[in-house]
C-alpha cells in the first residue's frame, strides 16, 4: 500500500491541507439532493443536533483567506442575508425531521460574526431563538474579528445566550499583520480579549496561524509569549493553507517574492508552541488545540457531537450539514443563496448519502484529529476491529514513529500530531484517494 506517510511536502504549495469532512466535497453531489428531502420527511430521530449559522461578512478579506467572504459588504445586503437565512431556518423547521427537535448547541462562523451591527446580531439570535427552543443549548459560540468588537456588542452577545467566544489573532505582530491585509493591529486583539473577559466570557479561544508571510520562530515565540500573558482558555493552532482562490496565490503566480514558511517550519512552530502551552499548564487536546483548563472544557459542537456523527443543521451560504446519514451542502454564492430564498425554496447544491463504510471511515478520520481513537468505541458502534481494519496504515505510521497502540487506545504521537491531516487520507476508501478535496 502507497501511503502519504512517505512523502509529505516541504514547500508551501497551492493545494488543501485541512480535512473538516469526510468523504471529500466533490464527491457530493446535486442528484443525491433528494436522499435528503427524504430524510426531512421523516419524523425526527433520538440523539443530539447542533446548528451552524454561517455569516460571510468581513471588513477586509486577508491575502491568506481561504472562506468566501464578502468585504465591506452594507446594510441592505447584511439584513438580506439575515432574512435568507431566518427564511432558510423556518424552512426546515416546517419538515417533520425537525418537529420537537431541540439544539445541543449553536456556532456562528465565518467570515466574521461579528461584523454585522448589534442590531442585527440581535435580529440574527432572536429570530432563530424565536423560532425554536434552546433550552437545551449546552454550547453557543460566537467567531469574532478582533477590529470588530466594542463592549456593547459584546455585552449583546452574552445577553444573547453566547457563552464561548473565538477570536482571530492569527499572529502578534503588528508588521505581519499589516502585511496579510487585516486591518486589525496587536493593540485590537488584546483589547478585544480584555473587553470579553470584562464582559463575563469565561470561555474564550483565540485563533493563531502558524506559518503567515514573514513570520520566524523569533516572532512565533514572541506572540506565544503574548497569548499566554492573556491566559485564554483554549489556542487554536492552524497551519497556513495556501489556496486557489486566495489573494496570495495570486500575488505568487503573478511572480510576487512572498516569504512563506515551509511545512517542516510551520510544524516547527506548532511544536513550539505546544511545548510552550504545555509548560504554561495547557493540555494538547487536538492537533489545534491547547486547552488551559481540561476538567471544565468541553467542545460540544465539533469534539463531542459532529465528529461522534451526530446531525448538524447547517443555515447560509456554503455550510455543510449533515442529517439522518446524508451529507448536504449549500450554495456558494451570496446572490444564489438570497435568490432561492425569496423563492422560497431550500439553498441546497449538493449532499451525499453516506455508505456503512463511509460512516465509519469518517469517523476514524474525525477522532484522528483528536490524536486518538479509541478502539472499543469503533467495536460498539460499528462491529470493527480497528488494528485488523486498518492494519497497513497503522502499521505504516508505527514504523514511522507516528503512532502507537497500548490497548485499546491508538494514539498519534506528538510527531504524527503535528502533520495530521497529512496522514488521513491514507484513511480514505481506494476510489476517494487523489480526488479532489473541494
Ligand atoms: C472564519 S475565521 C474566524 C476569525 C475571524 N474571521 C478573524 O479572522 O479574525 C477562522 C480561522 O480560519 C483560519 N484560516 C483562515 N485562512 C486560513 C488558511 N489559508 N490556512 C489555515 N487557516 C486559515 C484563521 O486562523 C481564522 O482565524
Ligand atoms: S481570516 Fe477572518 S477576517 Fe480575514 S478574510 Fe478570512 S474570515 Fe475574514
Amino acid at each position: 500500500m502507497k501511503t502519504t506517510v512517505e512523502s509529505p511536502p516541504v514547500k508551501t504549495e497551492v493545494g488543501n491541507y485541512f480535512i473538516s469532512n469526510y468523504p471529500p466535497f466533490s464527491c457530493w453531489q446535486p442528484e443525491e439532493i433528494p436522499k435528503l428531502l427524504h430524510v426531512l420527511s421523516k419524523n425526527a430521530r433520538p440523539g443530539p443536533i447542533g446548528l451552524y449559522v454561517h455569516v460571510p461578512f468581513c471588513r477586509q478579506r486577508c491575502h491568506y483567506c481561504y472562506f468566501r467572504v464578502y468585504p465591506r459588504r452594507s446594510p441592505e445586503d447584511v439584513n438580506l442575508y439575515i432574512d435568507s437565512v431566518l427564511k432558510e431556518f423556518s424552512l426546515y423547521q416546517n419538515y417533520p425531521a425537525f418537529q420537537n427537535r431541540a439544539f445541543s448547541s449553536v456556532y456562528f462562523g465565518g467570515g466574521s460574526p461579528s461584523y454585522p451591527s448589534i442590531e442585527q446580531i440581535r435580529r440574527l439570535l432572536g429570530g432563530l431563538q424565536e423560532r425554536s427552543s434552546w433550552d437545551g443549548v449546552e454550547e453557543c459560540t460566537f467567531e469574532c474579528e478582533p477590529g470588530t468588537v466594542t463592549p456593547e456588542k459584546l455585552q449583546a452577545l452574552k445577553d444573547l445566550g453566547v457563552t464561548r467566544l473565538s477570536i482571530g489573532f492569527q499572529t502578534l505582530n503588528d508588521e505581519i499583520l499589516r502585511r496579510s491585509g487585516r486591518d486589525n493591529r496587536v493593540e485590537d486583539c488584546v483589547r478585544a480579549f480584555q473587553q470579553a473577559r470584562e464582559a463575563g466570557f469565561d470561555e474564550i479561544n483565540v485563533d493563531l496561524l502558524a506559518g503567515m508571510a514573514g513570520e520566524t520562530e523569533a516572532t512565533w515565540r514572541r506572540t506565544m509569549d503574548q497569548v499566554l500573558e492573556l491566559m485564554p482558555d483554549c489556542v487554536t493552532l492552524y497551519q497556513l493553507e495556501l489556496t486557489y482562490n486566495s489573494s496570495l496565490y495570486t500575488s505568487l503566480k503573478a511572480g510576487r517574492e512572498v516569504p512563506l514558511p515551509s511545512w517542516p517550519a510551520k510544524r516547527t512552530m506548532v511544536r513550539e508552541a505546544f511545548r510552550m502551552c504545555e509548560e504554561a499548564g495547557y493540555v494538547i487536546g487536538s492537533g489545534y488545540m491547547a486547552i488551559r483548563n481540561p476538567k471544565r472544557w468541553r467542545f460540544v459542537y465539533t469534539v463531542e457531537h459532529f465528529w461522534h456523527g451526530a446531525d448538524l443543521l447547517a443555515l447560509g451560504e456554503t455550510a455543510f450539514g449533515h442529517l439522518h446519514g446524508v451529507h448536504y451542502q449549500n450554495v456558494d454564492t451570496f446572490e444564489r443563496y438570497t435568490e432561492l430564498l425569496q423563492k422560497g425554496k431550500l439553498p441546497l447544491r449538493r449532499a451525499l448519502r453516506l455508505k456503512p463504510e463511509e460512516k465509519l471511515r469518517r469517523e476514524v478520520i474525525l477522532h484522528l484529529k483528536t490524536g486518538q481513537l479509541d478502539a472499543t468505541y469503533f467495536r460498539d458502534k460499528f462491529g470493527v476491529d480497528l488494528v485488523d481494519r486498518f492494519g497497513p496504515q497503522f502499521e505504516a505510521l508505527l514504523k514511522k514513529c507516528l503512532l502507537e497502540i497500548e490497548g485499546d487506545t491508538i494514539r498519534l504521537t506528538r510527531e504524527g500530531l503535528l502533520q495530521v491531516d497529512w496522514l488521513l487520507p491514507d484513511f480514505y476508501l481506494p476510489w476517494h484517494e487523489g480526488v479532489r478535496y473541494t
